[in-house]
């Protein structure tokens, strides 16, 4: 209840959050460590895990884009064919099911309806199902087979921020885990990875000037603003816009680098902000075409790269962490530019208009 929880110094309950990402991400290695020090994770959700032939990824909102970057962490480590589907869509659009599939439901708040909803018909179905919330005794976790918790502390700010890091976190560590029930070789010691994740998190979170700069200069008067990404990029720039129009109202949208030219392009006018993320090495040129491609038309582009991607005309470069993990960290400037876009457009940071916390309605 937002009552118990204090700011503290903080202005505001978003930017508190958006700080404690760096102790949320070290909480979680420590809460699903063994005795020693392995990841672990209940042997219950293993064997489903492993008697499973797809996993189902079922989600709304920040949750839902957290589920893209998962599909990218189990397939890659586990090797189980995954797809994820918003909540609402999956009821009336249910897809042709796998022989034995495990539905994994992601939600910070462990109540939204219309996640619940597709649980109930699933449950109907006979069908194994796993919740990942930040909620303990949440609805979906009690009507679920298996939880896992994110253990990022209440997040009162209706702008998910924590919650999603700490998604992700936990999927990497499912995933994590049920590759080395497998046998599968990773090359990378996941919590020393995560570790590396939570020290960057903490140089951003204290680069917080330069992203209010960002926010000045790109976001104080624009009508809209576009992220654009390839591969996990892309996910991460579709939460980006979310963060974006959720608190300040500009109408901002995420795009896939490719699908610029088929349509989107067409949008860019003189002075229009692109906010292009370059932390993926395999479609870094590519990327950075597109840059060229909407700058060529009048664009502002914003180039937010990693450490050893980097170019001159960058405006942020990240540090480096494991190459699959940077949605863990890119996502945080993009947090931070929102909240001070919407700060310097007056907006309620932590109550919107017309949005709410945890959507209990269908
Ligand atoms: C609401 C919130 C969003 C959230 C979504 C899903 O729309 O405003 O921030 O991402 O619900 O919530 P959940 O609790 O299921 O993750």
């Amino acid at each position: 209840d937002a009552s118990d929880i204090e700011k503290g110094t903080y202005p505001h309950y978003m930017l508190k959050e958006i700080d404690e990402q760096p102790l949320v991400t070290r909480k979680i290695i420590q809460a699903y460590q063994n005795d020693n020090n392995e990841l672990t994770i209940d042997a219950d959700i293993i064997q489903s895990v492993n008697d499973t032939d797809r996993i189902y990824i079922i989600a709304c909102g920040t949750s839902y884009h957290a589920g893209l970057v998962g599909k990218q962490f189990i397939e890659n480590m586990a090797g189980i064919p995954v797809e994820v589907h918003v909540a609402s869509e999956f009821s009336y659009n249910m897809p042709l099911l796998s022989e034995k599939p495990l539905f994994i439901f992601i939600s910070q708040s462990g109540e939204t309806a219309d996640s619940r909803s597709v649980l109930v018909q699933v449950k109907e179905l006979g069908h194994r199902s796993l919740t990942i919330t930040n909620v303990q005794g949440s609805t979906l976790s009690r009507e679920a087979d298996y939880t896992l918790l994110l253990h990022a502390g209440p997040e009162i700010a209706v702008a998910s921020t924590k919650a999603y890091t700490a998604q992700l976190a936990v999927l990497a560590i499912f995933a994590n885990v049920t590759a080395a029930s497998k046998g599968k070789e990773l090359g990378f010691d996941l919590v020393q990875e995560l570790g590396i994740v939570a020290t960057s998190m903490e140089a951003l979170c204290d680069s917080k000037e330069g992203f209010e700069d960002i926010a000045r200069e790109y976001l104080a008067t624009t009508r809209n603003c576009f992220f654009i990404g390839r591969s996990l990029d892309y996910y991460v720039g579709l939460e980006g816009a979310l963060k974006l129009k959720e608190i300040s109202y500009i109408q901002a949208e995420g795009f896939a680098g490719g699908e610029l030219k088929h349509g989107t392009i067409a949008l860019i006018e003189e002075g229009t902000p692109v906010v292009a993320l370059a932390t993926q090495e395999s479609v870094n040129l590519s990327i950075r075409g597109n840059v060229k491609e909407v700058a060529a038309r009048g664009a502002n582009p914003c180039i937010i790269s990693m450490k050893g991607l980097e170019e001159e005309d960058d405006r942020f470069v990240l540090p480096e962490v494991n190459e699959m993990l940077t949605p863990l960290i890119s996502v945080i400037p993009l947090q931070l530019i929102s909240y001070y876009a919407a700060l310097h457009r007056d907006c309620d940071v932590d109550k919107p208009r017309n949005l709410a916390k945890s959507v209990t309605v269908e």
